[in-house]
């Protein structure tokens, strides 16, 4: 599912990730893994989605939008009052995906401002954000409940 998603570095990236971050949720269909995120919190109230990431045959189905709604509750179940993401400028499809779903704009000036200059280079660093990408954010408690039942198909 990875190699389908990222290439370069974004691919090896998320596979060492996928290892070691906090937190992996996934999407099955009939016991078949078709999607997954990557979650962590970092400083108090602020959690970030690392990846969301949809098996190719299975996109345009609502999944992706399901993983991310479900990434956002459970981060906000351990304590996030907001949700950070950073999506490549020219990812059409995630930056869609992210902003149809309250995701907005924002910088370092604006996180380093919230958290202090020391903690937003940590937050940062550790959100990997590298040339090229937009760092996003959801402020607040602003997508739905995850609904229950299964994906559209
Ligand atoms: C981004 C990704 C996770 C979306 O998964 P998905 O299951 O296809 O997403 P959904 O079906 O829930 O679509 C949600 C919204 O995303 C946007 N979107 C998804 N695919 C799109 C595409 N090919 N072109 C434009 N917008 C797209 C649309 O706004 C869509 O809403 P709509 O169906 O109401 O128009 C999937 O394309 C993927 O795995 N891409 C590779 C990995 C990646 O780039 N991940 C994001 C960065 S971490």
């Amino acid at each position: 599912m990875l190699q389908e998603s990222f290439t370069g570095v974004y691919l090896r990236h998320a596979v060492r990730t996928v290892g070691d971050v906090q937190t992996v949720r996934a999407a099955y269909i009939g016991g078949e893994p078709i999607g997954l995120s990557m979650l962590k919190t970092m400083e108090k109230g602020a959690g970030y989605v690392y990846y969301v990431a949809v098996a190719s045959a299975h996109r345009r189905r609502g999944v992706g939008s399901r993983l991310l709604r479900d990434a956002v509750s459970y981060l906000r179940s351990v304590g996030a009052n907001e949700v950070y993401a950073s999506v490549g400028e020219d990812n059409a499809e995630s930056n869609a995906l992210f902003r149809g779903h309250g995701f907005r704009k924002t910088s370092f000036g604006e996180v380093s401002r919230k958290y202090g200059m020391i903690r937003g280079v940590s937050m940062y660093r550790s959100m990997f954000v590298v040339p090229g990408e937009v760092l996003l954010v959801l402020d607040g408690p602003s997508i739905p409940d995850f609904p229950a039942g299964e994906p559209k198909s």
